[in-house]
């Protein structure tokens, strides 16, 4: 099968970019989400990366008017998945959100449909007995920054079918991924199993008041040439997400440190609407954060410095 028709479901940050990114490729692309708020809001990003693909990466008009036109959005699953070669799923990251949705979805999608999530950390076992189509389910899972970070890890189950994971792993190509396959089914594939001790430690010594989160950044900037350190990396995944994040892997190992800092991040910034970038602030402002500035690396030069 031709993979043409491609259906994201959950409009919100990774979902929006997978859709722009898979659009700009030639995909016909249907947004869906449950909420038509979340629709709105993918809409304006979809109008903010035609800009950004416009100034900074060498886009013709004529390439975003395509983009756009490819792109349709609704709130309405059956409609949005009627036609569908592959569902891409970014909806939250709880386990009973995603079986629910995947039930529904199965109901309404045809046949042929492969069904993905970009879960992080649910591997797909634990979500396919929701589906009764084990064979075309498995996990595509991006990185957030799609177009820059355009890592596409590709895990199934012990009962996906070989040719459905071999046809997604040429889908993460034909979308401008470098796909990476992963053998064996891994709680965080490869980027996450790196990515959450870095942050997870990051967290412990802000929380336990060891130093600051703009020396901890600079701390790992400066030593592995890193454009960000995990603070900045964490508001660009959203508080909420580290937060549901936390929490899953928390309970499922009985981890008190992590279950401590998922409070700890809920109640001093997701509370105060300090969501990450997406909000204007985190553990940085935004659009113009400190660690972005050149001064950000420099070492301290005394007023009486001679120069
Ligand atoms: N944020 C990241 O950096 C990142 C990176 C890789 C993978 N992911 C994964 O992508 C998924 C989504 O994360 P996100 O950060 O984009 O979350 P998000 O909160 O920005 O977006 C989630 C979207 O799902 C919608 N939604 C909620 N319930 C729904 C339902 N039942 N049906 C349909 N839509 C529903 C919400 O309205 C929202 O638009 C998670 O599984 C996460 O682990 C996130």
């Amino acid at each position: 099968m031709k993979i043409s028709n491609v259906t994201i479901a959950g409009a919100g940050t990774l979902g929006s970019q997978i859709a722009w990114q898979t659009a700009f490729n030639g995909f016909n692309v249907t947004v869906f989400d449950a909420f038509e708020k979340s629709l709105e809001t993918s809409k304006r990003y979809h109008q903010q990366y035609a800009e950004l693909f416009l100034k900074s990466r060498g886009a013709s008009q004529d390439e975003i008017d395509q983009t756009m036109a490819r792109l349709r959005y609704t709130t309405d699953l059956a409609e949005a998945v009627k036609d569908a070669d592959i569902v891409s799923e970014s909806i939250p990251e709880n386990l009973e959100i995603k079986q629910s949705f995947y039930q529904d979805l199965d109901k309404v999608a045809p046949e042929k449909t492969i069904f993905t999530t970009n879960s992080s950390t649910i591997i797909p076992s634990e979500i396919v007995s929701a589906v009764d189509r084990p064979e075309k389910f498995l996990a595509l899972h991006f990185a957030n920054g799609i177009w820059d970070a355009n890592i596409a890890e590709v895990m199934g189950h012990a009962g996906t079918d070989a040719a459905v994971f071999d046809q997604v792993v040429e889908f993460a190509r034909a979308i401008g991924m470098v796909p990476v396959p992963i053998h064996k089914e891994h709680n965080g594939y490869v980027l996450n199993s790196l990515l959450v001790p870095l942050l997870s430690a990051a967290g412990t010594l802000y929380t336990k008041g060891v130093a600051d989160v703009e020396s901890i950044d600079k701390t790992w900037m400066i030593s592995t040439a890193s454009k960000m350190g995990p603070f900045g990396i964490m508001d660009i995944i959203g508080m909420q997400t580290i937060y549901d994040i936390e929490m899953l892997l928390g309970k499922k190992f009985n981890d008190q440190a992590m279950l401590a800092r998922a409070e700890f991040f809920k109640s001093n910034f997701i509370d105060k609407g300090k969501l990450g970038v997406k909000s204007g602030e985190g553990f940085y402002k935004y659009p113009n954060p400190a660690y972005s500035d050149p001064t950000f690396l420099k070492p301290y030069i005394s007023k009486t410095t001679k120069t």
